[in-house]
């Protein structure tokens, strides 16, 4: 089969992971007999820098017409102590995934036995720990009405969510459940925030069609608790755009490192592939940073927009090999760290074999 990829590296550490990425998904490709191209599009600080916007239309194009992409990661610090600034990288981002329709974004949280060790939480709570956190994400507060008033005294960020928005993100986190443990946990703020109360009636009026699954509710402050007090009771965790965002922050460092964490954004057209952590400016250029959140990523990618689950496995196996192996960025690394590039080599090598 042809495979068509946008490859977008971003700003930061990302084209370099996202180089590493590549390998592994040339490596896929040539064993599985599958052709493959691939185009480079512009994005975050990287595109404001050369036209002026950081997804720009010339990007967007190419992301309608391939069949996914992957993404590496937008931010520079020279926007973040800027409040001022009139286009910021990870409006980018946030363009990206509206103009792609990409409302859901699925961040499974497991963990690795090597790096178990380095989690902050005590082994017993975390060894066998299994979850998928699904992010709402092309709506709520990120999406909302937002302004000042009094002249420019006041600001305000809207939270809007409508039926169809919460019916679409709730039916995918019922279909992860049916495969996997039968627990959906409903996270929001029904106690407090209107909006969380229409996600609750919704989730209530579906909870029926699905009897073989168990529905829970949770407040997002108690839902931040349970996380590290017991990560083991979570199958899927469904949630609204920001406190998704707040929670697979949290959720992601149980495991030991944030360097290691994937993610697939779908939706309506192109699905994205991406590391969940960000541009690690102060690493960029220097063949440190980790790669294997990206080519976990490219596992994903293979799994969810081609539905090749062999692919993503021999992506998975040499990932898991390289830990056990050792052959790990000095983030991880207990003994000799290797560089970013010899971790992407040693991967893709090992698949190919
Ligand atoms: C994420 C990031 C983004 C978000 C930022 C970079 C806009 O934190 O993907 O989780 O808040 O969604
Ligand atoms: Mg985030």
């Amino acid at each position: 089969m042809k495979l068509n990829i946008a490859i977008l590296p971003g700003d930061g550490i990302g084209p370099e992971i996202v180089e590493q990425a590549m390998k592994s998904v040339v490596a896929v490709a040539n064993k599985f007999g599958h052709e493959l191209s691939y185009e480079h599009g512009l994005t975050g600080a990287t595109a404001i820098d050369q036209v002026g916007d950081p997804y720009p239309e010339e990007t967007h194009n190419l992301c309608m017409k391939s069949d996914a992409v992957l993404f590496g990661a937008i931010g520079d610090p020279k926007f973040d102590n800027n409040p001022k600034a009139k286009v910021r990288p990870e409006q980018g981002l946030l363009a990206m995934r509206k103009k792609l329709g990409l409302y859901a974004n699925i961040r499974p949280v497991e963990t690795f036995e090597s790096l178990i060790h380095k989690s902050p939480l005590r082994r017993e709570l975390v060894e066998g720990a299994d979850f998928v956190c699904i992010r709402e994400l092309t709506g709520g507060i990120y999406f909302g009405e937002k302004g000042r008033k009094d002249n420019g005294n006041t600001a305000y960020d809207t939270n809007t969510y409508t039926r169809e928005e919460i019916e679409r993100i709730l039916k995918l986190g019922y279909e992860f459940a049916s495969k996997r443990n039968k627990k959906l946990t409903v996270v929001d703020k029904a106690n407090v925030l209107e909006s969380s109360r229409l996600w609750r009636e919704v989730a209530q009026e579906m909870e029926p069609n699905y009897p073989d699954i168990e529905t829970e509710y949770m407040f997002v402050d108690n839902a931040a608790m349970q996380i590290i007090q017991w990560p083991k009771n979570f199958d899927v965790m469904v949630t609204e755009n920001m406190f998704g965002d707040i929670l697979t922050d949290e959720a992601s460092v149980i495991t030991g490192s944030l360097g290691l964490l994937p993610s697939a954004s779908i939706g309506i057209h192109t699905s994205v592939f991406e590391p969940i952590h960000g541009s690690y400016p102060q690493a960029a250029g220097k063949d440190i940073a980790n790669p294997i959140a990206t080519i976990l990523s490219a596992a994903m990618m293979f799994e969810y927009a081609f539905n090749f689950k062999e692919e993503g496995k021999a992506i998975r196996d040499a990932v898991a090999d390289s830990m056990a192996e050792g052959i790990v960025t000095e983030d991880i690394a207990e003994g000799k760290a290797y560089k970013t590039s010899e971790v992407g080599d040693w991967i893709a090598e090992y698949i190919a074999k």
